[in-house]
């Protein structure tokens, strides 16, 4: 079976390090490991627009974003297919049958789903669309026979409804539907980078983020003020590491390399830790360490968007086409779905033929 990679990120802002580390960077491993036969990654403006419908401006201006960060982070359109979800309407189509194969309670049990309707304050207003989105990721999913989607944490639940959704179908309709498996990052650190402000999440709205096209500047002083541990107060207290943003951020960047280029005094992470914990180590001396370390990720990134960004219409032409291809993948899927649901009329010779026989006397 061929091995197929579909996932995606929602245009609703610039892509930031919890992005990078929670999916970007494996999508880029994956990549160029050369074991895939084919990659689809997938700008989701319409499921952005699930949320925003009085905002399309809001997505329009960010889906470009987005494929800037793509392309910055080693993204290639000469081994991955980007492209933009609402130019695909065989996406749209394949929802509206998967919804008969899923149940209201269903989607109301789905965590993320719950967790996002709370935070929006949707309550008793949850817009149709929203509370589908599932079904409708479950669509991005199938129609590329994505075996594998390397996600995020949060995007379990929706893997699992897609699971569900593919078993149904297949059970119904005959094997038609393959299963994807979710990748999540390995590191405990990558799984759920926390914001500078140590805040669980990482949101524009709380101001907390550390952008992949941010500024050498910007980086610096949001790394100077990060927390840390608040009850570190002179250098010769012993540190805390849980809970600290600081060390959090290293788990999630250093490698020893890093030691050897900016801090020769500890060989890894682990000397610098226990350093921290036993006291006698301050936190602007861990805080320019990370800095090295983040700027050090960070600056091929920078340069390589500052590339792109002086040629804005070959992103978009690149999308264009990364969509022509993506469409033509799920129109054969969406063909192989309303054959196995015997909703293929004109190209069914024996219902035609039955049907005939029926008449004639
Ligand atoms: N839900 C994803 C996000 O919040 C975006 C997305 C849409 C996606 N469809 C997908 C991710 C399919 C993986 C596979 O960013």
């Amino acid at each position: 079976m061929s091995k197929i990679i579909l996932t995606g990120d929602r245009p609703t802002g610039r892509l930031h390090v919890g992005h990078y580390v929670g999916s970007l960077r494996r999508r880029v491993e994956l990549q160029n490991s050369g074991e895939f036969d084919k990659i689809f990654i997938m700008i989701a403006d319409a499921q952005a627009l699930t949320d925003n419908a009085d905002n399309p401006e809001k997505i329009r201006q960010n889906v470009i974003e987005v494929a800037l960060d793509y392309l910055s982070v080693g993204l290639d359109p000469a081994k991955s297919n980007l492209f933009i979800q609402s130019q695909i309407s065989e996406l749209t189509e394949l929802t509206f049958f998967y919804m008969n194969l899923v149940t209201v309670s269903r989607l109301q049990r789905n965590p993320t789903v719950k967790a996002e309707i709370q935070m929006r304050n949707f309550e008793a207003s949850i817009p149709v669309g929203f509370f589908t989105y599932p079904i409708s990721q479950a669509s991005d999913i199938t129609a590329f026979k994505a075996t594998t989607v390397p996600v995020g944490e949060d995007q379990l639940p929706m893997l699992e409804q897609t699971k569900e959704i593919v078993r149904k179908f297949n059970s119904v309709y005959g094997e038609t539907l393959v299963e994807p498996e979710i990748l999540l990052p390995d590191n405990e650190a990558c799984l759920r980078l926390p914001g500078t402000d140590g805040k669980a999440k990482m949101s524009k709205s709380l101001g907390n983020c550390i952008y992949l096209s941010d500024t050498e500047e910007d980086v610096r002083a949001k790394v100077m003020s990060m927390y840390t541990d608040p009850d570190h107060i002179k250098i010769t207290d012993p540190g805390k590491l849980e809970g600290n943003t600081v060390f959090t951020y290293l788990d999630a960047f250093s490698k020893p390399e890093h030691f050897a280029e900016f801090l020769l005094e500890y060989n890894n992470l682990d000397e610098l830790k226990e350093h921290y914990q036993r006291g006698g180590l301050g936190d602007v001396k861990v805080k320019k360490f990370l800095n090295n370390v983040l700027q050090d990720e960070l600056a091929p990134i920078r340069a390589r968007r500052a590339e792109f960004e002086k040629d804005i219409p070959e992103v978009y032409n690149i999308l264009k086409k990364g969509s022509d291809v993506a469409r033509e993948a799920a129109a054969e899927t969406l063909a192989e779905v309303k054959r196995a649901m015997k909703i293929n009329y004109f190209e069914d010779r024996a219902l035609i033929e039955e049907q005939s026989k029926k008449y004639s006397r």
